[in-house]
């Protein structure tokens, strides 16, 4: 893995960050306010706001594996803290509190804890995903300025991390090709689509009141699975030199592919 092309991209992102302006007055309408300001107050505990390091019991030994490890997983981590400050900014602007705890966080940091770190990261990175489809349909339908640019910071942050677990896996030989492959698919996708019904039961009352719908998000969902699945067989491919993979993604159900925005 190149670790010093990761160093620099982390260095790189933490420039141009334009803050949203907090200071506008707030026009959401009350009905909109009272789903809304119960999803940030949650995401803002989840996302960076409890304990930002990797916790699962076996931790310690991947990051301090090499002295560039625990580089990266502690820029990661100052970038998920960051996202925790930026929504506790919206929380504040709405009038709502910034929680310490809440069952599905309590269930998710349990899952961490007792799974293993590899495991630990594979639930980090569909949190991810699955986070990254949850921010798409805020920001689409966002009824607030200092929110839309708020989703579009840590969007772009996101797409970087998505990249870095991409490279990671590529870089130990995970291939989604072959049979071991398809299985470790099966229970990627399993294991991802679980993690976003979890996310909508929380927060599906939200992206309603603003306009989204549960198609909406599923469908990103579903096109950032299959993005991360296609590239990580791309990024993988001329390392592990099979030509003939046993699941063939197919390029045309993913819109812009290959194209990590925001
Ligand atoms: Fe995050
Ligand atoms: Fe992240």
């Amino acid at each position: 893995m190149n670790y010093s092309k990761w160093i620099a991209h982390f260095a790189r992102n933490r420039r141009d960050r334009p803050e949203p302006d907090w200071s506008v007055p707030v026009t959401v309408r009350p009905e909109i306010l009272a789903a809304l300001l119960p999803s940030l107050e949650q995401f803002r505990l989840g996302d960076g706001g409890g304990p930002a390091s990797l916790i699962a019991f076996d931790a310690e030994r991947y990051r301090s594996s090499t002295e560039e490890t625990r580089t990266l997983v502690d820029l990661w981590f100052a970038e998920e803290k960051e996202h925790a400050r930026l929504l506790g900014c919206a929380v504040d602007r709405f009038g709502g509190r910034r929680i310490t705890s809440h069952w599905s966080f309590t269930a998710f940091c349990l899952c961490r804890r007792v799974s293993g770190v590899r495991f630990e990261l594979q639930i980090l990175l569909l949190t991810e995903l699955v986070s990254t489809a949850y921010y798409r349909v805020l920001r689409r339908h966002s009824p607030d300025a200092p929110l839309t640019a708020m989703c579009a910071l840590i969007l772009r942050d996101e797409a970087g991390h998505v990249a870095f677990h991409r490279d990671r896996l590529a870089a130990a030989g995970r291939s989604p090709l072959g049979l071991d492959g398809a299985l470790w698919q099966a229970q990627f996708w399993v294991c991802g689509l679980a993690a976003a019904t979890v996310l909508w039961t929380s927060h599906g009352r939200c992206l309603r009141a603003i306009g989204g719908s549960r198609t909406e998000y599923y469908r990103e969902v579903r096109n950032e699975l299959k993005r991360f699945v296609v590239l990580l067989c791309r990024a993988v491919e001329p390392v592990t030199g099979i030509r003939d993979p046993f699941y063939q993604p197919r390029k045309q159900l993913i819109p812009n592919i290959g194209k990590e925005t925001t």
